[in-house]
């Protein structure tokens, strides 16, 4: 048979030093940018950069989480073809920038994010908003789930903690349409860390506890930030749930498109992503996950996370390069 007829395998191994080359290229195209208050010129800078790199990658790349529809996201756009057309057919969510405001206002906890696993493996999620819980590893199945009221997840995992409610802390996107949530959240005594946005790294929180502080993660966000959260944590560990929310036919038409037909589905971490995968996040600004880009006079630094599922292994890479 001839070898490029026959199907190659998803070597995540061999193909995630290239993933967190991806990573560190969007992030240190941003770099520029930061601080500057253009969000598009940043967001345009890590997307130029992560697609020139991912077209270096021997794989044969779908982007099934990206940019958006292909007539609103000149690049990157779901269903774009990437790679160089040789080697394993794999599926690819990325978000370039993941927190643009918070780069271009120069705010904590800015990443460049992409997964990367054999199609298939994750979720098509249209862009709507999800409903999301999450929480580190290390407790039993079930501990906190989406039926429960905020409170009672409170409560539930403060036990399972061996704890009170005090020592809980809750990661929250700042929102108006989540005040219930954090009044109901604080009157148990748990503590917020509220965020101005990014929640990708806000799931990614609760699986390094101890060094974030953060227990839980709960809230409405993006859906296309949730499977790549709940990649995260299928390297990192820990458990996930989400609910698509919509607000109009529009957004049920984009789940339709999407292959959706269960609206009101709960999804698990594990159903979001079904295989496998390799992970990779770069700090771009600062944050309690990762340090951003540090330029000094001739050089440029950058730290990544690098994470398979298949082993939970979980790299910090630092990367120096002379400033261009
Ligand atoms: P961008 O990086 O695309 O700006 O998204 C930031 C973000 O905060 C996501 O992390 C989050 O899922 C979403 O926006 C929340 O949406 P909204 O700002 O509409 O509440």
């Amino acid at each position: 048979m001839n070898a490029s007829h026959s199907p190659v395998d998803f070597n995540d191994r061999m193909l995630s030093l290239g993933l967190a080359r991806v990573s560190e290229k969007a992030a240190l195209a941003s770099a520029k940018l930061i601080g500057h208050g253009d969000e598009k010129a940043a967001d345009q800078a890590a997307v130029d950069a992560m697609r020139t790199e991912l077209n270096r990658l021997e794989i044969q790349g779908v982007i099934v989480i990206g940019e958006g529809e292909r007539d609103e996201a000149p690049m990157l756009y779901i269903g774009e073809e990437v790679g160089q057309g040789e080697g394993p057919s794999v599926d690819i969510a990325l978000d370039p920038l993941e927190g643009t405001t918070l780069t271009a206002k120069d705010m904590p906890n800015a990443l460049t994010v992409i997964a990367m696993g054999p199609r298939g493996s994750m979720l098509h999620a249209p862009d709507v908003y999800m409903e999301k819980l999450a929480i580190g590893p290390g407790y039993a199945p079930g501990v906190v789930t989406l039926d429960m009221s905020p409170a009672e997840r409170v409560r539930e995992l403060a036990k399972a903690k061996g704890g009170d409610n005090d020592d809980i802390t809750v990661c929250i996107l700042e929102r108006p349409r989540h005040e219930d949530l954090i009044a109901e959240v604080r009157s148990t005594g748990a503590a917020i860390r509220l965020i101005t946005d990014g929640d990708v790294a806000g799931v990614m929180h609760c699986a390094e506890s101890q060094r974030t502080g953060i227990d839980m993660y709960m809230g409405s966000g993006g859906a296309p930030e949730g499977v790549l959260a709940a990649a995260a944590l299928k390297c990192m560990g820990g458990q996930m749930y989400g609910q698509l929310l919509f607000r109009n036919d529009d957004e049920r038409g984009r789940a339709a498109k999407a292959g959706i037909t269960d609206l009101d589905r709960v999804y698990t971490r594990d159903d979001m992503v079904t295989r496998d995968v390799i992970f990779a996040a770069t700090g771009v600004t600062d944050g309690s996950l990762l340090p951003g880009i540090k330029r000094e006079v001739g050089w440029l630094t950058a730290e990544t996370l690098l994470m398979r599922s298949k082993t939970g292994s979980v790299r910090r890479m630092v990367y120096r390069n002379p400033a261009p």
